[in-house]
């Protein structure tokens, strides 16, 4: 199976993750402004929370695309991940599955300044790596 990793980040947090999932597909994650869907893939879908929504573009892209399974990631002030809720709802209205989802606090000004730190790191891998796993 091939995968995908597309992220939505304005201030790099959201990336770190990305790139931790796509690392451990060994696959580089791509910024959803350049990411064209390849609609035989299962994808990882990953945004930061704006106001409590996705990034705009995350959104879009959600709907402009078809997609299978996916699994969803994101990082916020609070960790709380509303984003990842908001994005789920979204591919829910669509008959997406959303089969997992991961997400963790990310930098947000001065709070959480080391985040996302190195444990959220290991926990992205074992994110991507368990879906590896039953995916395979
Ligand atoms: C404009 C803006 C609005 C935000 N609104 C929220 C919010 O409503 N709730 C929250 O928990 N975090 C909020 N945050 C914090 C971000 O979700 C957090 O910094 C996240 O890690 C950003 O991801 P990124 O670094 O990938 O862009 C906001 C950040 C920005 C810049």
């Amino acid at each position: 199976m091939n995968y995908q990793v597309i992220y939505f980040s304005r201030k790099g947090s959201t990336k770190k993750i990305a790139d931790a999932i796509a690392s451990e597909l060994k696959i580089e994650a791509e910024d959803v402004k350049n990411a064209t869907l390849d609609d035989s893939a299962f994808v990882f879908l990953g945004s930061g929370n704006y106001g409590g929504r996705p990034g705009k573009e995350m959104i879009t892209f959600i709907e402009e695309n078809d997609f299978n399974n996916v699994a969803l990631f994101g990082t916020s002030g609070g960790g709380m991940g509303k984003e990842v809720e908001e994005m789920e709802k979204q591919l829910h209205a669509k008959n997406v599955t959303v089969v997992d989802r991961f997400f963790c606090k990310g930098k947000f000004g001065l709070i959480n300044r080391t985040k996302p730190n190195d444990e959220d790191i290991t926990e992205a891998k074992k994110f991507a790596k368990k879906l590896l796993n039953i995916l395979i």
